[in-house]
């Protein structure tokens, strides 16, 4: 398993685990932090997180890099920006802090 620090769009630290192997949103959904509202084909946004920072968020798939240009109308979109539908969970994302980007 690997803990993923998290910080909410209200500012609160809770700790969600996630089984390597399965896409991060389904963790942050099944702990009611991300609504996954399109069950994780990167077309709605609703997963949008921040990484520290651009290393430790990876490169972005074509669709979800369109995706993110489009939410930048509406939300901020930095660096460590993924949609986690689109992150695989690693035991490196152990002990990771991801903050849940605000509501587009
Ligand atoms: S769940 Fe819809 S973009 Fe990630």
């Amino acid at each position: 398993m690997a803990e993923l620090l998290i910080t909410t769009i209200d500012g609160e630290d809770k700790t969600v685990e996630a089984s390597p192997g399965t896409m991060m949103m389904e963790a942050l959904r099944d702990a009611g932090l991300v609504e996954g509202t399109c069950g994780g084909v990167a077309s709605c946004g609703t997963c949008h997180v921040y990484f520290p920072d651009k290393q430790m968020a990876g490169e972005h798939t074509e669709d979800e890099g369109y995706m993110l240009e489009g939410l930048a109308d509406f939300v901020e979109i930095k660096d460590g920006s993924r949609l986690s539908c689109q992150v695989k969970v690693t035991q490196a994302h152990d002990g990771i802090k991801i903050a849940i980007a605000p509501e587009a």
